[in-house]
């Protein structure tokens, strides 16, 4: 049998209580046999700045890269901010960019997650981040879609997700974007 799936899973939130970094508990403990998810915290990666950058990576960063480089595909759970993505979540993706040729989200299989408590569950950020990942030149998988709306319903006091409908949908996305990360792996892996 194939090696398992190791996937990175980045929540473009800080906070302790964030509906996101939920949505990404729930993703690590439904996850099918043969995937694992490594959640990736983003607190010590700093905002761009070309100049540092060129005077090499900080360790918060070159500890990103390294974890998306040795996964074999990367699930954002993303929240939305004014209609578009938060820049906790579009500055490590800029980091990651980075450098054009060698980025370590060249030709990754990624999938996009998202939950917030409106009625458009992250609908306009996760079209924004898709957007993102065409010159990135991720391969992000199409569909399904997830899109937890009206979220704040969806987790109890301890952040579990306890609505079963939308813990059915996440599982049938993991299920998918294992299907979707395996396409891309080359035989013997
Ligand atoms: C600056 C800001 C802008 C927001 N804009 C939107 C928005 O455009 N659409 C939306 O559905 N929710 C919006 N929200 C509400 C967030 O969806 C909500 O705070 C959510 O819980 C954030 O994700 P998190 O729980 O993972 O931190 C916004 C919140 C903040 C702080």
């Amino acid at each position: 049998m194939a090696e398992a799936l190791r996937i990175l899973g980045i929540a473009g939130s800080l906070r302790a209580g964030s509906l996101n970094r939920a949505l990404l508990r729930a993703a690590v403990d439904l996850a099918p046999e043969g995937m694992t998810i490594e959640p990736f915290d983003l607190i010590d990666v700093p905002l761009y700045n070309g100049d540092v950058e060129a005077a090499g990576d900080p360790p918060g960063v070159a500890a990103f890269k390294q974890a998306i480089a040795a996964a074999d595909g990367v699930l954002f759970a993303t929240p939305e901010y004014n209609h578009g993505v938060p820049g906790v979540m579009k500055n490590a993706i800029d980091w990651a960019s980075r450098p054009p040729r060698e980025a370590p989200l060249g030709a990754k299989p990624v999938g996009i997650i998202g939950a917030s408590p409106g009625q458009t569950g992250t609908a306009r950020g996760q079209s924004q981040l898709r957007q993102a990942f065409e010159f990135t030149n991720s391969y992000c998988m199409p569909q399904p879609e997830l899109l937890v709306f009206r979220a704040h319903e969806k987790f109890d006091g301890e952040g579990q997700l306890s609505d079963e409908a939308t813990a059915a949908y996440l599982q049938r996305y993991l299920e998918a974007f294992g299907a979707w990360v395996r396409r891309f792996r080359t035989p013997g892996d």
